[in-house]
């Protein structure tokens, strides 16, 4: 039987007090975490495989089983298209969602660690994709979020058209305000499709929750 999602549990009312704080002290300073050889190693494949390529280039972050990495590939077929998850579990389930097309490639890392070598490689993407990231919805997990994380620079220098998706609308209504305070403008909205392109999304909506959407070009 399908378990049905649970709505989010948070005792975050609003926009998060220290939002600015964060988002300011990690646009000014540098992780100098040491990299994990796991995603330093997925970062060398997926060079290879990209093989020098200069054309579009996506990414999917936090790709879970890769059922949006292949159907994004699919829409973009002149696109080299990366989904990254740091679940191996999840990375192994691929097979019951893999769509025959050479496009796209499936690596294991820690998103942390990847964003960063993409950009010390100078990489530039054309769009970039997180759907439906871990919320760490309790106010004590702030620095857990994406926009207010030692990430968060490199998500920006990794330019692109940046779409984020999450049933948790504070979520989106956050990030929208990290990228504000990096000066940059960013759209959100209510999001529906006549079909779901993820597994958390589809979970969702068959539970009665909506998704929300953030758009942004970085
Ligand atoms: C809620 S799931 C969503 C998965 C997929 N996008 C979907 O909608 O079905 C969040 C995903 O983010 C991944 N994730 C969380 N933190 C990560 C990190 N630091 N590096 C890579 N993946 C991460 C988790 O492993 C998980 O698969």
């Amino acid at each position: 039987m399908q378990k049905l999602a649970r709505s989010i549990d948070t005792n975050q009312l609003g926009l998060h007090q220290n939002l600015q704080k964060v988002v300011e002290k990690y646009l000014n300073t540098q992780t100098q975490k040491p990299l994990s050889a796991h995603s330093e190693a997925a970062f060398m494949a997926s060079k290879d495989w990209l093989n020098g390529w200069q054309g579009e280039l996506i990414f999917d972050s936090c790709c879970g089983v890769g059922e949006s990495t292949s159907l994004i590939a699919q829409a973009h077929p002149n696109a080299k298209v990366i989904g990254i998850d740091k679940s191996a579990v999840r990375i192994d389930k691929h097979h019951s969602y893999a769509i025959d097309t050479d496009n796209y490639l499936l690596v294991r890392a820690d998103l942390n660690d990847f964003w960063r070598l993409a950009v010390l490689e100078k990489w530039m993407l054309t769009k970039h994709f997180i759907l439906y990231p871990n919320p760490y919805p309790k106010a004590a997990q702030l620095q857990n979020r994406w926009y207010a994380s030692s990430a968060f620079p490199n998500i920006l220098k990794l330019g692109g058209l940046l779409e984020v998706r999450s049933n948790w609308p504070l979520y989106i209504q956050e990030f929208a305000a990290a990228l504000k305070i990096a000066k940059l403008l960013a759209q959100t909205q209510p999001y529906t499709a006549e079909k779901a392109m993820t597994p958390f999304e589809r979970k969702y909506w068959r539970s009665g929750q909506s998704s929300w959407q953030l758009i942004a070009n970085l």
